[in-house]
């Protein structure tokens, strides 16, 4: 089994800078010297169980380059890269772009106007791919992407502005098998949730908002930001591993675990990574 390969960003630049979701505000900066050690705790756990974590160089001025969930999409050697719908975030296109080229990706470009998160607003489970939209993406470039892939797209409202990444609210543990937040989509997205998935795990608000769905799946090992101790519980009764790891510093800016993180080689759940293996 080839050994799994996240891409991450050391937080030498990271703060809170400016306000794009409910999470963030100035007046609440973040201490470099903890964000750098909760960052490396994260590293440090992922290269334990096994993961190959590459890291891109920081950059001066881009603060939330440290998310690198927003890169794009991989799918196999191609990434669909992002267009962020804020500016100060698509400052941090072309160093991505530089990044996944230096490294033997095919980058593909959605067409202009397109808004798309990458990995935050995109998530594969099984052969579908989990799309959600409205607060970030638009929902014209995940059918874009359907297309290009040649895949099913279930598109997801996102409806309460404190889980504004599918990231934040759904995490795809295995095909078939999910975390998920139910407030934070409409009735359709609900129903359409249920009707794809067979095993939900749903959280609670109070680990909803400690961002217990913005998990990182490592085979069968969960690793989630402290705190989520209910959600922990679940998922070790359903035969889980999970480890916990402290990363209040970048909930300041509406990220935790799986923000911080890329799988260049496809998540656990995406039905993609064990045909090409
Ligand atoms: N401050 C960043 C933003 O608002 C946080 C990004 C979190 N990333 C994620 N995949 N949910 O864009």
């Amino acid at each position: 089994m080839p050994q799994p390969r996240i891409l991450m960003c050391p937080p030498e630049y990271y703060g809170i800078e400016y306000e794009i979701n409910p999470w963030m505000s100035r007046s609440r900066n973040s201490d470099r010297e903890r964000a750098r050690r909760q960052w490396q705790s994260l590293h440090d756990t992922l290269v334990e169980l096994g993961v190959v974590v590459e890291k891109m160089e920081p950059v001066p001025g881009l603060p939330d380059l440290v998310f690198t969930a927003n890169a794009g999409l991989i799918f196999h050697d191609r990434c669909f890269l992002s267009r962020f719908r804020y500016e100060v975030r698509a400052r941090e296109t072309p160093y991505f772009e530089a990044w996944f080229r230096d490294h033997g990706f095919q980058v593909e470009h959605l067409p202009e106007g397109y808004y798309f998160e990458g990995a935050g607003d995109a998530l594969f489970c099984g052969a579908t791919l989990f799309a959600g939209y409205r607060i970030r993406s638009d929902v014209r470039g995940h059918q874009y992407l359907g297309d290009k892939i040649g895949c099913q797209v279930i598109p997801l409202e996102l409806v309460d502005p404190r889980f504004y990444h599918l990231d934040t609210c759904f995490c795809p543990l295995a095909p078939g098998e999910a975390i998920w937040y139910p407030p934070a989509f409409d009735t359709y997205g609900q129903k359409a949730i249920q009707a794809h998935i067979q095993r939900l795990f749903e959280v609670d608000e109070n680990d909803a908002v400690r961002f217990g769905c913005n998990a990182v799946v490592v085979g069968r090992t969960v690793v989630v930001n402290a705190g989520c101790n209910r959600l922990c519980e679940t998922l070790q009764r359903s035969g889980y591993q999970t480890r916990m790891v402290e990363l209040n510093e970048f909930l300041k800016a509406g990220g935790s675990a799986k923000c911080l993180t890329l799988r260049l080689d496809g998540e656990d759940a995406a039905a993609w990574r064990s045909s090409c293996q």
